[in-house]
């Protein structure tokens, strides 16, 4: 095992975009990251821009791989100090195109694949008494958005998951959390064909996140004068909040 004294992250999805953002943001302060990612160029592409990025290939549909990866980085760098399962995938779907195979494919990466790489971590966090993870939902989790459901309901699962297991874990040391952005300009966004309100770049996406990494907080949320909004309108009844959404997106 390499001995180090600089703190060590573990980021999916971690070869493009928010992941890529906050691994050469973290690697900029000193700590060894590992990324995880399914395309290798992407990934030898950050290390190259990077002091000492290092990279493990990673499909976290994969629940053997996710196990093995986990392993095999624990025994190169030692137990994370931090994972961000970061790791996503997102394409709207418009009710005229129901599509059972993308809702699948959403809940396998984006809720299932997340639940991959907690397996192996929780538990070695939890003998160790410390240590923070954080889950990449979004603040399509907060309600339903026409276009969204299907992306929308594995990220509220996520959050759902998180809210359960928060107070337990924060007692044994651990802290699981949920991050939930607005929109951050990354190719997974691209293919949005409206405009996004409030939308920040990865790099400042990455030092929000960066920052919150010292508080305890549940939730991870930014840019707050747009996400604020959308918090709110979850406390709404259901008879207001539909009449609004259907004002703002037209559907
Ligand atoms: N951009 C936004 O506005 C926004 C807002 C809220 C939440 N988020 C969430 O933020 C996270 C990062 O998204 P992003 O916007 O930075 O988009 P992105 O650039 O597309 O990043 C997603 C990353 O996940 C990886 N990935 C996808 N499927 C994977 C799989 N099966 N196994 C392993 N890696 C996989 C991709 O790499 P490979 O394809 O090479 O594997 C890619 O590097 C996602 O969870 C997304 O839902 C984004």
């Amino acid at each position: 095992m390499v001995q180090n004294t600089s703190k060590l992250a573990w980021i999916t999805g971690g070869g493009s975009g928010i992941g890529e953002a906050l691994a050469l943001a973290l690697d900029k302060q000193g700590w060894q990251v590992i990324i995880s990612g399914r395309t290798e160029h992407k990934l030898e592409a950050v290390v190259a821009k990077s002091q000492q990025i290092a990279y493990f290939l990673l499909d976290v549909t994969d629940r053997a791989q996710s196990q093995q990866v986990f392993n095999t980085l624990c025994e190169a760098y030692g137990l994370p100090d931090i994972v961000v399962l970061n790791a996503g995938y997102y394409t709207p779907m418009p009710l005229k195109e129901f599509n059972l195979d993308l809702i699948y494919k959403l809940n396998q990466v984006n809720y299932l694949g997340v639940m991959n790489g907690l397996a192996p971590v929780l538990p070695a966090m939890q003998a160790r008494a410390s240590g923070q993870i954080l889950l990449m939902s979004s603040v399509a989790g907060y309600r339903g958005l026409p276009d969204a459901a299907p992306y929308g309901a594995s990220k509220a699962a996520l959050i759902n998951f998180a809210e359960a297991l928060y107070m337990p874990l924060k007692q044994q040391g651990v802290l699981l959390r949920v991050v939930n952005p607005g929109f951050v300009t990354t190719q997974l966004t691209a293919q949005n064909s409206f405009k996004m309100p409030a939308e920040i770049t990865s790099t400042e996406a990455a030092d929000r996140i960066v920052e919150a990494l010292d508080s305890t907080c549940f939730e991870i949320t930014f840019p707050k004068r747009f996400t604020y909004i959308l918090k709110m309108l979850r406390c709404l009844p259901y008879r207001l909040y539909f009449f609004l959404i259907s004002k703002v997106t037209g559907k």
